[in-house]
């Protein structure tokens, strides 16, 4: 495995590769991560992984400066795991060498809903630093976890809009195999009493998945009711939301009845750490 930083050092290193998969992350990689690596390899028999902590997806007030940089551990990870070929991990004078005044503007009636909602400008600079990362690394595969369900749909229309010709692997969610915990970065900013208490979200949404299951249409009173149990527990809730699988709008009736492919969505504070989860239904 080889580590670039520098976009000349890694073009470098992919003359006269064919077949090429790219994993982007933000680091302080997981087991999910992992996941991705090894999905990726099935692919194209180069795997890159990216590992670039993207500034322009940052709101103010958000985590930006305190995000777990943890490159030499990530390195290590990756090493030992062996599915990676080149980690491609740029500065930040790199990636943005000047103020990036040209940015991707997703469709805001798929970005501005749920997390674009509540964190705006954030998929603007997700498709961007996407975008940069498709431009510079030309993969024929990118894969996307499904933890991040919202950034999923918004990059496969990016690719599809713009005639990206790269195929976009999807990545099922990767869950802790004890408790349910959806594995994030961010369930390292949990104590261990929240963390106890992270896997309620899961619980949740899969309580609002058994209903539908059994024939529940009355959308509203799902959320709401999933809603208030979380508060009940001291979370506070930003959605949880039952959306279609192919766009993320609320399903009709006729939606319901066919059993449309649905996917309820959350996201909700313990403590001070905001989480997201979701669970696919039909
Ligand atoms: O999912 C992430 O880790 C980030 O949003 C991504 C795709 C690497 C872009 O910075």
């Amino acid at each position: 495995m080889i580590v670039v930083h520098t976009i000349q050092a890694l073009q470098d290193a992919l003359k006269n590769k064919n077949g090429i998969a790219l994993v982007p992350t933000m680091g302080n990689l997981h087991d999910g991560h992992l996941a991705l690596m090894a999905e990726a390899k099935k692919h194209a028999p180069t795997v890159i992984a990216s590992i670039f902590v993207n500034r322009l997806q940052f709101g103010p007030n958000e985590d930006f400066d305190t995000y777990p940089r943890t490159l030499e551990a990530d390195l290590e990870k990756l090493e030992k795991q062996g599915a990676v070929d080149i980690v491609f991990a740029p500065t930040e004078k790199d990636m943005y060498p000047e103020p990036q005044k040209f940015m991707v503007q997703p469709d805001p009636a798929l970005s501005e809903i749920l997390e674009g909602y509540y964190r705006p400008g954030f998929f603007d600079g997700v498709a961007t630093v996407v975008n940069k990362l498709f431009s510079i690394v030309r993969p024929d595969v990118a894969v996307f976890g499904k933890k991040d369900y919202q950034q999923l749909k918004i990059i496969q229309k990016m690719v599809k809009q713009f005639g990206m010709p790269l195929k976009i692997v999807p990545m099922e969610l990767q869950r802790d195999k004890v408790s349910g915990l959806a594995l994030s970065s961010r369930n390292r900013y949990l104590s261990e009493e929240e963390l106890k208490e992270a896997t309620r979200l899961y619980m949740t949404l899969n309580g609002v998945k058994a209903s539908l299951e059994a024939g529940a249409i009355d959308l509203t009173a799902l959320e709401q009711s999933a809603e208030k149990q979380l508060r009940e527990f001291g979370w506070q809730p930003d959605y949880v939301v039952v959306a279609r699988q192919s766009d993320l709008l609320t399903p009709t009736r006729d939606d319901l009845l066919n059993k449309e492919p649905l996917v309820i969505l959350g996201a909700a504070k313990i403590g001070t750490t905001r989480l997201i989860d979701n669970v696919e239904v039909f």
